[in-house]
């Protein structure tokens, strides 16, 4: 495939690095200094790519995004903070019959921690003895807070147990890659459940499958759709 970088931050980077690993080609690279407003994601810069990988900031993401769409280019963003944006996104892929994948976490490992977190918060349904809390930990370059995963936790949580408060911490220092953590804490015991991304190859590879897996498609997809099927 021929893939179009969209951002050359650090994800930007490992993903490229990992495309040419595995015999895909990139097409090109869009970096900030030159994209303001999404102004070099041009029909010209653009031809001849089969998706676009998109992670920037959250300042730009939605203006690459409408770019990317109206170019009718299949776009998998991994971008965070902008999810106050995503109806009105979503209202452009559907009236384009474009292709958008969009996720927080690109991690697999993630996506099934969300599963036994839900799992937990349905065993400790109404043990309000038990204090609960979501505590994330990222490198201190990192943009927004809570993080887009930790709040995409709290709302599966909503979902098992919707009158109850998960409050969330965030704590932003050093270069840790992630870190989330769902704790329910008794007077007398703790139960706590972790997930530690170690390196952010992780979601470069999992960015790179959704790539593989999106054009052909038309709608706004997310990776969890993608991993356990589209009706999740
Ligand atoms: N979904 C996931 O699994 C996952 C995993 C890790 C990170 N993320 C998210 O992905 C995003 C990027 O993370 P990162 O670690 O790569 O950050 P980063 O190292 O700070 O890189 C961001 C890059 O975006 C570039 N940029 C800013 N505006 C742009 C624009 N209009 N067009 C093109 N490039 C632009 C910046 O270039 P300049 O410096 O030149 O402005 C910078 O190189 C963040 O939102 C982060 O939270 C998601």
């Amino acid at each position: 495939m021929r893939i179009a970088i969209v951002g050359s931050g650090k994800m930007g980077k490992a993903v490229a690095e990992l495309a040419e690993k595995r015999g895909h080609s990139i097409h090109t690279v869009v970096k900030g200094v030159e994209n303001a407003g999404g102004r070099a994601l041009t029909h010209e810069r653009l031809a001849g790519a089969d998706v676009a990988i998109e992670f920037t900031r959250p300042d730009a993401v939605v203006h690459n995004l409408e770019r990317l769409i109206e170019l009718g280019i299949p776009t998998v963003s991994g971008t965070t903070g902008w999810t106050d944006a995503l109806p009105r996104i979503t209202g452009m892929v559907e009236l384009r019959r474009a292709a958008l994948l969009h996720a927080a976490n690109f991690s697999i490992g993630m996506h099934l921690f969300f599963r036994a977190a839900q799992e937990l918060a349905r065993c400790f349904r109404g043990r309000g003895e038990f204090a609960v809390s979501i505590h994330e930990e990222h490198h201190a370059a990192k943009l927004d807070a809570p993080s887009g995963t930790a709040l995409l936790l709290q709302q599966r949580l909503w979902a098992e147990e919707p009158g109850r408060r998960f409050p969330i911490t965030s704590v932003r220092e050093g270069t840790t890659t992630g870190t989330h953590t769902l704790t329910y804490d008794g007077p007398h015991e703790t139960v706590s459940l972790s997930h530690v991304a170690r390196s952010r190859q992780v979601f470069a590879a999992g960015a790179l499958a959704a790539a593989e897996w999106l054009p052909g498609r038309t709608g706004v997809y997310t990776f969890e759709e993608m991993l356990f099927g589209e009706s999740t």
